[in-house]
């Protein structure tokens, strides 16, 4: 497999600098840092919380598929990660009082990834690469479904061994079939680190890459694309989402979204990267990529959070897009 030298490398994910510029622009993030050396990252225990509170709802047709979120997480995890009680219907009720709408697109994009990954192995995927893993479970829920598939779970060397430890203890051991590469974009090579790990370039790939991207710089947006572009084979999928340039805006601005924003800036993690709205597919053609689909919040619904009987659960946030992309011919 070829490498990519200049990938993640130079200001790719520079946290430090995406931290710099949004404490220069909010005036609540002036403390903002990147995440501390040797801790996990804090985005990534709040998006498997409310994986976690999705996979309690009793209903079927509505349920967060993820139901392994909640052992990768401390057991009072609903209280300290969203201020909310142990009860489905408590939390639920006291979610719906503060009109968020982040809960409702996590258990729509959960479903959408899942989904994918269904498809893509059922079509002869033999890889999933999962980058900036988090507490992503899917290796550990679908490798027995998909015994053929390799999963690589890539990520920062703090949060991934973190994460380890939690799978250690939720499941016992670290199962086989799973390669940890343990990447710091700022400085790693990741093609040479997943190479290294296993990873082959002449083999059907779904690339994974999801609440990442709106953390990054532009040059780290794109060279991810290129990557993807370069080192997959044809005929491979990329599934990610974005946020839209007008909502960063907003949020730069001070006219939405201010206290999730100063808690981000605070961990170390705040917003950073959008594409304006409808220009998604020329925004992936610059890297050769090819859009397939794109799920705005109104298709989110009507696929995903539609009851047993009918009611909708949720809307979830008009803020971010899924994008499902194909890596055509080199
Ligand atoms: C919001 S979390 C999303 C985690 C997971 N994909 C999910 O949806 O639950 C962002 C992830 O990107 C990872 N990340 C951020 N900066 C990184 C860097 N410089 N190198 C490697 N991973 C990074 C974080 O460690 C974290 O796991």
């Amino acid at each position: 497999m070829q490498c990519c030298p200049a990938f993640f490398r130079g200001r790719r994910f520079n946290l430090a600098a995406a931290c710099l510029s949004v404490a220069l622009l909010l005036s609540t993030a002036s403390s903002a840092m990147a995440v501390p050396p040797g801790e996990i990252s804090w985005t990534s225990l709040v998006a498997a919380a409310y994986r976690a509170l999705g996979a309690k709802d009793p209903d079927p047709g509505t349920r967060n598929p993820d139901y392994l979120a909640g052992r990768l997480l401390d057991k009072d995890f609903l209280d300290k990660l969203l201020r909310l009680p142990e009860d489905y219907q408590a939390a639920l009720a006291k979610y719906r009082q503060r009109g968020s709408s982040t809960f409702y697109y996590m258990t729509a994009r959960t479903k959408y990834i899942d989904q994918v990954l269904i498809q893509e192995a059922m079509a002869g995927a033999e890889q999933v690469v999962i980058l900036g893993a988090g507490l992503d479970s899917r290796a550990y829920r679908f490798q027995l479904q998909f015994p053929q598939v390799r999963f690589f779970e890539v990520d920062l060397p703090a949060t991934q061994a973190n994460k380890k430890q939690r799978v250690k203890a939720a499941l016992g051991g670290l199962p086989v079939g799973v390669a940890y590469v343990a990447v710091d974009f700022d400085k790693d090579d990741l093609g040479q680190m997943l190479a290294k790990a296993g990873y082959r370039n002449d083999r059907r790939t779904l690339f994974i890459w999801e609440a990442v991207s709106y953390y990054l710089q532009e040059a780290g947006v794109r060279a991810t694309l290129d990557f993807v572009a370069k080192q997959a084979k044809p005929g491979s999928s990329l599934v990610f989402d974005y946020l839209t340039q007008e909502a960063l805006d907003r949020i730069k601005s001070g006219q939405s979204g201010q206290r999730g924003s100063a808690a981000r800036a605070r961990h170390g993690e705040p917003f950073t990267f959008g594409i304006k709205r409808g220009h998604v597919r020329d925004f992936l053609a610059k890297s050769g990529l090819v859009l397939v689909e794109e799920l705005q919040a109104r298709d989110m619904v009507g696929r995903f959070l539609i009851s047993s009987t009918g009611q909708v659960l949720g809307l979830p946030s008009k803020s971010i897009h899924l994008v499902l992309v194909e890596i055509p011919s080199h």
